[in-house]
């Protein structure tokens, strides 16, 4: 039986929109967005790049948010229940919406490894989560984002189920572009909604 194809209606093709507007001074920042009024404690680090298509054209208005463990690694959520300390200071919380030329940028802090009893001495790898609303329905992407040089990737299920050729799409580079002298270490993640570069998918 060939495979039927479904045409994409008006309910894939478009969705909500999202501007500048959408997101709050702070949102993006998250040494600042807590409720606490101190820096939280860890590595300050810029995470950065930009949202592409399948042609490399860059994509304004999409809306990213990311959540992630404090340095400790430990979630600010009732389910994470790590013998590590909370930061009163750091939600683990942000998002903010591509530019006119694609480009969005993070401030944070960098996150832990924590264990997660998938096996014996099981530890994630530093990592963001990252969600994104694209203009359409299509382009809603939910993803994770690595380092380099991580010595607990080649160890990690989650990581190494991306098939090999498509893993390095999701690791940061250090960047001294986007690195801020004297404040911040930069790290550069670019994100391919679509095609056959496109950053693997959670959902
Ligand atoms: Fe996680």
């Amino acid at each position: 039986m060939p495979l039927v194809i479904i045409p994409q209606g008006l309910t894939e093709m478009t969705g909500p929109i999202f501007g500048q507007d959408a997101v709050g001074k702070y949102d993006h920042d998250l040494t600042k967005n807590a409720v606490g009024s101190r820096e939280p404690h860890g590595e300050r680090i810029i995470v950065a790049g930009t949202v592409q298509d399948e042609d490399g054209n860059p994509i304004p208005d999409i809306l990213l948010e990311i959540w992630q463990p404090n340095a400790a690694g430990r979630y600010n959520h009732a389910d994470d229940q790590h013998d590590a300390p909370l930061d009163p200071n750091f939600l683990g919380a942000g998002r903010c919406v591509t530019d006119h030329r694609g480009r969005y940028r993070f401030i944070t802090i960098k996150p832990g490894a924590y264990p997660w009893g998938n096996h014996y001495n099981a530890w994630r790898p530093s990592h963001i989560h990252f969600s994104l609303f694209g203009p359409s329905i299509m382009t809603r992407l939910v993803t994770q984002m690595y380092f380099l040089g991580d010595p607990l990737l080649e160890l990690d299920p989650i990581y190494n189920s991306v098939p090999e050729a498509a893993r390095n799409l999701l690791v940061a580079k250090l960047s001294m572009q986007i690195s801020k002298s004297d404040w911040a270490l930069g790290y550069e993640f670019n994100i391919h909604l679509r095609g056959r570069n496109a950053t693997p998918m959670e959902s």
